[in-house]
């Protein structure tokens, strides 16, 4: 049982050997800890973009104890059956915001309102409402593998033409370069094995078609890191981009967020910490090989394995309700300008 409860950091062992010769980090003025020198180098689309130049080192593995209780497809399935009642009005508010969507979007370049656009993992249609500023909501598809997530977007008005889908971002129901643009925001932490889910972004794009993940990162207050390895996946810049650049994309950028009362604060990890791209250069599958699907939400587990496993994930999430209050409170007392 003790491994059943501890098991979940098996995919990300392999990524700690790989050290990609060059990181670009699309700007903001949010900073890392793992990235004290700033170079600033000129970049053609954003002018206030800048590139890091990491000096730690890359992808570090992590302790294969890391139990993240929610990362696992059945216990994401009932988290969001009881999360998805409250999820517009409570996380969102805490972790995402309207500004942080809309800024996180910008890299996924969605430009022509005749773009075929996938949202994976698109819950309650929260993104998807602002994909549908850019793009025609007859053109976009939200996938979801939460029934209860999706029933919330069906409700919502500006998306009523979207296509509506339950779904496994891991193994997507889509064709091999079937889309212009997927976008994934705030799921990635939930999946089993994200490499595998980063590899289908790829196979379902078009030749020149662009993946845009928006996701967490990992923490480096050490509170805030023991409750995200408890709870889901959160993983680091670096490996975001590596699973990027093993699934085949190029012109890999990562856009750091995060909510403004923050004030640029990372360490406690963010829900909602990066924008990742990535442009695929091939038509066709990704060059990537994996073995089979590990996990499938329709898997039976042991109920009471899953049942002491799910009460924990849902304490260390009320960890990350919390920490936004905290920061905004920061916020309030701290006078501005000054560092929180
Ligand atoms: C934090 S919510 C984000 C929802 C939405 N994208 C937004 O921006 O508000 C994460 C969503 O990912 C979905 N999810 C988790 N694992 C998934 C998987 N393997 N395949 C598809 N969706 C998944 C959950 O059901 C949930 O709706």
């Amino acid at each position: 049982m003790a491994s059943s409860l501890l098991n979940g950091a098996e995919n990300l062992k392999h990524v700690g050997l790989i050290s990609p010769p060059r990181v670009s980090f699309l700007g903001s003025d949010f900073h890392g800890n793992c990235f004290p020198n700033r170079v600033l180098l000129p970049y053609i689309r954003n002018s206030n973009a800048k590139i890091l130049v990491p000096k730690c080192s890359l992808s570090a593995s992590r302790p294969a104890s890391q139990p993240r209780f929610i990362q696992h497809k059945k216990e994401a399935f009932w988290f969001y059956r009881f999360l998805s009642i409250v999820y517009d009005h409570v996380i969102n508010p805490g972790h995402w915001t309207e500004d942080m969507r809309d800024e996180a979007l910008e890299p996924a370049d969605l430009y022509d309102r005749r773009m075929r656009v996938v949202d994976v993992g698109g819950g309650t249609g929260f993104t998807t409402l602002g994909i549908v500023k850019h793009v025609d909501a007859k053109n976009v598809t939200i996938l979801d593998q939460s029934p209860h997530q999706l029933a919330k977007a069906k409700q919502k008005a500006a998306l009523k033409e979207c296509k509506i889908i339950e779904g496994d971002a891991e193994d997507l129901p889509f064709p091999t370069d079937y889309a212009d643009r997927y976008v994934s925001a705030g799921s990635i932490e939930y999946w089993p094995d994200p490499q595998r889910g980063i590899k289908e972004a790829y196979r379902v794009l078009k030749i020149g078609g662009k993946a845009c993940i928006i996701g967490p990162v990992y923490p480096t207050f050490w509170l805030s890191r023991f409750f995200a390895d408890m709870w889901m996946l959160f993983p680091k810049e670096e490996e975001y981009i590596e699973w990027f650049k093993k699934a085949g994309f190029k012109d890999v950028q990562l856009k750091k967020i995060g909510p403004k009362w923050y004030r640029g604060v990372r360490r406690h990890g963010l829900i909602m910490g990066c924008s990742v791209t990535g442009v695929k250069p091939l038509s066709g599958d990704s060059p990537l090989q994996l073995g089979p699907k590990a996990e499938d939400v329709e898997k039976p587990v042991n109920r009471f394995v899953f049942l002491l496993r799910f009460i924990l994930g849902a304490i260390a999430a009320t960890y990350f309700v919390l920490v936004p209050v905290y920061m905004w409170l920061k916020d309030q007392l701290v006078p501005k300008g000054m560092p929180i």
